[in-house]
Parts: structure tokens; sequence; C-alpha cells
């Protein structure tokens, strides 16, 4: 793991998007894993402005969200597909056909984490992976007790997510129980993961996933293990390292 210490979330936001940049300059055709939540929002300003100011183009890019929720249709404003168009896909020319976010409202819903997990494969596999963390150290929606060897499939939130989500709905009886989530083993597959976390409530997160011991409990703690994974961090986030 290398972690990049930055001064706020700012500058979080632009070395993630220089990151992404880079990868998709040198490889135009590049599979990239997108992440949803506060914090990759200002990255995704940074590649619009990029793709407007400095003609980035998404145009060969193939994406694969993390996650989705359950029972959220892609036109529910807190579904993560209205959460992407509006905060990236639209504004850029990524091409629809080679978006892909899990579709919650699947009639079969372990049909769809099947085939999910095969059009990644199918896509060649995903060459740069964006997270985020969350306060119990999840990635995606792999909650704590997530194994490591875990596929897409549907989990249940901890309360602790729903709550932390909760801010999004209008009360926290309107936030899913259920999502769809690439699994812990889907994730490290990614030839490349980058890790954002800002501010002090992931402090202990963060601490947790670099420094402690590789547990299930802790689930980005299995990121150890990678083979090329960078944590971009500001300095509130990186406090108790
Ligand atoms: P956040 O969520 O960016 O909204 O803090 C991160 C996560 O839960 O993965």
């Amino acid at each position: 793991m290398i972690v990049l210490v930055v001064r706020n979330y700012e500058e979080v936001s632009l070395e993630a998007a220089l990151k992404v940049a880079e990868t998709i300059r040198s490889k135009p055709d590049a599979v990239l894993g997108f992440a949803t939540g506060s914090t990759p929002i200002g990255c995704y300003r940074e590649l619009i402005r990029m793709h407007r100011m400095e003609g980035l183009s998404f145009s060969k890019v193939s994406t694969f969200n993390l996650d989705e929720y359950v029972g959220l249709s892609p036109d529910h404003p807190q579904s993560y597909h209205y959460y992407m168009f509006q905060n990236l896909f639209n504004p850029v020319d990524v091409k629809r056909d080679n978006i892909h976010i899990p579709n919650g409202v699947a009639e079969d819903l372990e049909e769809e984490c099947r085939r999910y997990e095969d059009s990644i494969k199918q896509a060649g596999g995903i060459d740069l992976q964006l997270l985020g963390i969350g306060r119990n150290g999840h990635i995606g929606f792999n909650e704590p007790g997530s194994p490591f060897d875990s596929r897409t499939r549907v989990v249940k939130l901890s309360e602790q997510t729903r709550m932390d989500n909760a801010r999004f709905f209008k009360s926290l009886g309107e936030v899913p129980t259920h999502a769809i989530t690439m699994g812990i083993a889907t994730i490290m597959e990614a030839k490349r993961i980058i890790l954002l976390a800002s501010g002090e409530a992931k402090a202990e997160a963060v601490s947790k996933a670099i420094k402690g011991p590789k547990t299930i409990m802790v689930p980005a703690s299995a990121l150890q293990d990678h083979p090329d994974c960078l944590f971009i961090i500001d300095k509130k986030a990186a406090s108790l390292l």
C-alpha cells in the first residue's frame, strides 16, 4: 500500500482526478471502477473540468460501479445510477452502452449479480478502481464480516451505514435495507486501486485498514494484500496513522 497524505479535501480530489486522467490518457479504452458517496464528488467535478477544458475524453472508456441500493430504480434521486449520471456521466462523453451499474430493481437479483461479474470479465477486468471507505471500514457495501473471497452479491446494510447515508434521504426509514455490491474478491481483482478519504470521521477506519490486522471485521484491511493500492487521504483522515 502507498499512502499519499495531502492537505485537504480539494487536494484529495485533484490528486485522484489526475490519476484517473493519467489512466485514460495512457489507455483510452480503460475500464474504470467508480464509487459513490460524498467523497468522490470533488474528483468527478475535476474530471468534468478536465473534459471541458483539457479535452479529456471518456468516449472509449468502460465503467463499472461498485454498488447500488436494492429497490431503487435508476431514476430515483438517491439511486447510485442517478448520482453517477448527475455527478459525472451526463457532463462527459462516456457512451451509455459502456456504463455498468448493478440493477437494484432486477427481477432476479442473484442473476443480476452473476451477470455483473460476467460483464466485468468480458470487459477484461477493471484497470483502476476508485474506492471510498465507510466509518466502519466498509468498501463498496461490503460491511464488517464480509468474507475476503466474496463476489458480487446482495447484502444487508449495517445500521451504521444506513444512519450515515440517511442524510441523503428524508428519513432513516427510507434508506434501503439491502444493496447489490461487488465483493471484496471482485474489488481485489482490479489492477489498480485508489482509496480516497477525507476528514476526522474516517481517521479510525483508515488507520485500521492500513496498520491494523487483516480482518474481515475491517473490510478495507484486505487491501493490504493488493499489489497496487494507493490511499489518497487528507491530514485529518491521516491523524491516527
Ligand atoms: P462517503 O462514503 O464518501 O459518503 O463518506 C464512503 C463510503 O461509505 O464508502
